[in-house]
């Protein structure tokens, strides 16, 4: 793409998001943005780690509910680590929500609850980061950072027809992604992209006759733009294997607390063996139970986490106590706070109860 070309790109998709930029619950629109109203650093802050972890409509549920009961960063940094965890519970990858409440806790400590106004200073809070620094610092404070996520990525993969594959054209992306990026307004700019590449320039089947920028993209010039960004071959995620226990007393079901550091650190659960390389035997299953019982296997559930995916063989059985457990549920109460993993496994242990 010529130079001369980079002011009317901006103007084409600047004004494509003035008319269409999604109503998103921690967004000030286009329009509020130029009378003068700037985003809430907080709201901004929460809304992105979020957005790290899901989609927009799946993020907005949670988003309303943490703004409701923690309005301030302040707020959020007074809550209980437990509280949070569990409001947490459903949106995965839980080093995120600790990630947060250190975060929030060094601005209300350090920072007297006011986030600073820079990348380079919200680099530097715990927990927050390059991405986060970035997106916070153009979309609350107009800094001209280039925030770059998976949607900018592949806009920019496109409209350039880079062809190396991802992971290692990263570095180019992001250098192309700062060239068109606008300086007048970043925050803007920032949404603007993201916006796009969520709605228009998706993944699978792009919408290139609703491209404002459809001018200017090489990718579609070049007649296949739904193949970029190129994508090196992934190695397969391993797999392990473990057992969940439903232990039930008097119709409730015990959950025990995970150790404060590692996978789910910190969460509500069902009680587990370890997690091995190798399909369980039923004997290693009742081996690892944390009661002697007649246990009997229901079946499995599966979940993929970042780095593996899981088997989980989901064994039932009435007990006459558990150890480990800090908590007793009633069955319609039993998934509330505990992560997607623990609660497909009390589904399936409940569900043959039932
Ligand atoms: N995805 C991640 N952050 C976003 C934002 N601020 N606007 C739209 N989509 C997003």
């Amino acid at each position: 793409m010529p130079p001369s070309d980079l002011p009317a790109l901006r103007h084409a998709l600047l004004s494509w998001y003035d008319a269409k930029a999604r109503a998103l619950p921690w967004r000030v629109g286009p329009q509020a943005h130029a009378e003068g109203e700037r985003a809430d650093p907080y709201r901004v802050w929460l809304s992105e780690v979020m957005l790290q972890q899901t989609t927009t409509p799946h993020a907005a549920p949670y988003f309303l509910a943490f703004t409701a009961r923690w309005p301030t960063v302040g707020d959020l940094a007074a809550a209980e680590d437990g509280e949070v965890m569990g409001a947490w519970a459903g949106l995965g990858y839980y080093a995120r929500a600790r990630n947060l409440l250190a975060c929030a806790r060094a601005v209300a400590r350090e920072h007297g609850g006011v986030f600073p106004d820079t990348e380079a200073g919200l680099r530097a809070l715990p927990g927050l980061g390059p991405y986060t620094a970035a997106a916070v610092a153009a979309i609350a404070f107009d800094r001209p950072a280039v925030v770059v996520d998976g949607n900018v990525e592949r806009v920019t993969a496109r409209l350039f027809a880079v062809q190396q594959p991802l992971p290692a054209a990263r570095p180019e992306l992001r250098r192309r992604a700062g060239l068109i990026a606008s300086a007048e307004r970043p925050g803007d700019w920032a949404q603007a992209t993201m916006d796009l590449g969520a709605t228009v320039c998706r993944p699978r089947q792009p919408l290139c006759e609703a491209c404002p920028v459809a001018a200017f993209c090489e990718g579609l010039a070049g007649g296949a733009p739904e193949q970029l960004p190129r994508k090196a071959a992934k190695a397969e995620r391993p797999r392990r294997y473990g057992a969940a226990y439903v232990a039930l007393k008097a119709g409730r079901v015990a959950l025990v607390r995970r150790p404060p550091t590692g996978l789910l650190g910190g969460m509500l659960a069902l009680p587990t063996s370890a997690w091995v390389g190798a399909p369980l035997t039923l004997a290693d299953a009742m081996a690892a139970a944390p009661a002697p019982a007649p246990w009997r296997s229901v079946g499995e559930v599966e979940h993929v986490f970042t780095h593996f995916a899981l088997t989980l063989t989901v064994l039932v059985a009435e007990v006459d106590g558990v150890a480990e457990a800090v908590d007793w549920r009633a069955p319609d109460l039993a998934t509330e706070g505990v992560p997607t993993v623990f609660r497909k496994a009390l589904e399936a242990g409940l569900g043959r109860l039932a």
